[in-house]
């Protein structure tokens, strides 16, 4: 499984809003969502995302996407804004959960995988061998708060995509593409042995 974890600070906790953007920029963990694991026309089965959300009235909330079960879903925001909203008020939709727990309890429980922190300052990201299973770790619209960085970095390395700044979302998509690269490239070099 490929694992994303976006730390959400001011992600709402009920399922009481307007719209996702003024939901304490829920449109940012939406965002995340359509590039974790949407191609065209597909659903990413071995993708899991986690959205921790640090806003009002009940943090943190820690919000669980699984794509092996998850259906009846669009690329569109609207469709994710009433699934957001449904799941936050306690309804259900397949493959979404959530649990009452921080960012750092749930790493805890994680942290024999191969965990990475995105930052623009961290280690090339081409020059990084991801190896089996691994967790990436990403800050909403402001960065990832520090003393959550300094606790991943005890278990994770950070590794950047460049010296730009790019949106959380952005980065997933990047990260994905780079992981179908190298699965391509395994698919070649077995097809030619
Ligand atoms: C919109 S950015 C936050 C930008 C914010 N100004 C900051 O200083 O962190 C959201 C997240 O995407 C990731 N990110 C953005 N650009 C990156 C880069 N060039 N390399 C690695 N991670 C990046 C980081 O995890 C960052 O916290």
């Amino acid at each position: 499984m490929i694992e994303f974890i976006l730390l959400s600070r001011k992600g709402r906790t009920d399922g009481n809003f307007r719209s996702l953007r003024e939901a304490g920029r829920l449109d940012v963990v939406y965002q995340c969502i359509l590039f974790a694991f949407f191609t065209s026309g597909a659903i990413r089965r071995d993708v899991m995302f986690h959205a921790i959300l640090g806003g009002p009235p009940r943090p943190p909330l820690h919000l669980i996407m699984d794509g092996r079960e998850l259906r009846d879903v669009r690329t569109d925001e609207e469709t994710w804004e009433k699934i957001l909203r449904k799941v936050l008020s306690g309804g259900s939709h397949p493959g979404i959960y959530l649990r009452r727990e921080s960012f750092q309890r749930f790493l805890r429980s994680i942290s024999y995988r191969n965990i990475f922190v995105l930052e623009e300052k961290g280690r090339y990201i081409r020059d990084v061998e991801f190896g089996p299973n691994p967790v990436f770790i990403l800050g909403d619209q402001v960065g990832l708060p520090k003393r959550d960085e300094a606790f991943a970095l005890r278990f994770g390395t950070k590794i950047s995509i460049g010296k730009k700044p790019y949106l959380a979302a952005t980065c997933i998509d990047i990260i994905n593409y780079l992981l179908d690269l190298a699965t391509e490239r395994k698919n070649d070099n077995r097809t030619a042995d």
